[in-house]
């Protein structure tokens, strides 16, 4: 059975991830420091799967731990997505944000040229393309100056990938655009878990709705959209961990010293305050929101153009956004105190 190295296989997404990867066949190696997850979804991941997962507690950017890990269970292929991602503390604290998010990924691919291990799936990020001119964005649309260091790691780390393909390195990759990962896996026994106040707007929701919040602020409808409120594009976490299944596959296919990106996202735009609406309509309660002033370096509005990777890799999304809210308070509702 095909292992695959999950770097922060413990996060919200990397464990959706794991859960994909097992159904379609391969062996899901976790490693995770658990900064920013609970080591508890090790537990609930066996749950799911019925069986035990492979993990190890330590930092990517150690050599001596992807030594270790690769020595007992010598992995074919990596899906990358370890890094820290909240935006505002990215602003607060650069250098951290730079260190691990662009430093893990020069000594993983750097390790990977050492074993011969040719394929990484790389968890990148829409925040590259900043406020699009045009919409749908596709991956042809141009990156733009990131609004944060966050932002600024993910183009970098994009940059980087594609420098140590061209220098004829024996690697294989593909980047993932996600757009907003939302919802829960189904069974509610895996989601997603900010740390502290939440900085996403669909935890939030949920928290506010569970009571921990007191209430949302939507963050200005003053804007140039459908009902003043921001635009995202809100794709369910499990049709976002099937997208690095088939880009996996998708990259076993393909000669070496390969380079592809693909936007991952459902292709329809939603507004802050339809997500509030749609939440109180699937779940069939009320929120407590307020309208507040704009959050500076909010992107308007973006969606994907999503035809590449419905072409290319055969991926289309699964669940509605009325899956996504109902899974996500589902999830809420299910938090216990092991992993509250
Ligand atoms: C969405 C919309 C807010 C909270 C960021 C990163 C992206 C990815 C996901 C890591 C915005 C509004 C939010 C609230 C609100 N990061 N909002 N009240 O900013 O699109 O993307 O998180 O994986 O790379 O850039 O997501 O959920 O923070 O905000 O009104 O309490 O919801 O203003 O318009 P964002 P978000």
């Amino acid at each position: 059975m095909k292992k695959i190295l999950i770097t922060g296989g413990a996060g919200y997404i990397g464990s959706h991830t794991a859960v994909e990867l097992v159904k379609a066949g391969y062996e899901p190696i976790i490693l995770d420091d658990f900064s920013n997850s609970n080591p508890n979804v090790i537990n609930r991941l066996s749950e799911i799967l019925g069986k035990d997962v492979i993990y190890f507690e330590g930092d990517c950017n150690d050599k001596e731990v992807l030594e270790s890990v690769y020595a007992a269970h010598a992995f074919e292929g990596v899906i990358h997505f370890a890094a820290f991602k909240a935006v505002g503390e990215s602003t607060q604290f650069p250098l951290k944000y730079y260190q691990n998010n662009v430093g893990s990924l020069t000594v993983l691919l750097d390790f990977m040229q050492q074993k011969g291990v040719k394929n990484i799936v790389f968890s990148s990020s829409c925040t590259v393309y900043g406020q699009p001119d045009q919409l749908p964005v596709t991956e042809e649309t141009p990156r733009k100056d990131a609004e944060s260091p966050y932002g600024n790691t993910k183009k970098i780390c994009e940059d980087i990938l594609v420098d140590f393909v061209k220098s004829k390195a024996k690697v294989r990759v593909v980047s993932l655009r996600y757009f907003n990962p939302v919802g829960a896996h189904p069974s509610a026994k895996i989601g997603e878990l900010p740390n502290g106040t939440p900085n996403n707007l669909v935890p939030f929701v949920t928290q506010t709705a569970a009571g921990i919040r007191e209430k949302i602020t939507v963050f200005g409808d003053d804007y140039d959209t459908v009902d003043g409120s921001c635009i995202r594009d809100f794709i369910h976490v499990m049709d976002l961990a099937n997208a690095h299944v088939k880009a996996l596959a998708y990259l076993e296919k393909q000669a070496d010293c390969f380079y592809d990106v693909f936007n991952v996202g459902t292709g329809n735009g939603n507004s802050v305050l339809e997500i509030i609406k749609t939440f109180e309509k699937v779940n069939d309660l009320k929120l407590n929101y307020t309208i507040g002033p704009r959050r500076p370096g909010d992107v308007v509005k973006i969606w994907a153009d999503t035809q590449k990777i419905n072409q290319v890799l055969g991926w289309y999304p699964q669940y509605s956004l009325e899956d996504s809210l109902r899974d996500s308070w589902n999830w809420e509702k299910s938090l216990s105190g092991e992993l509250a």
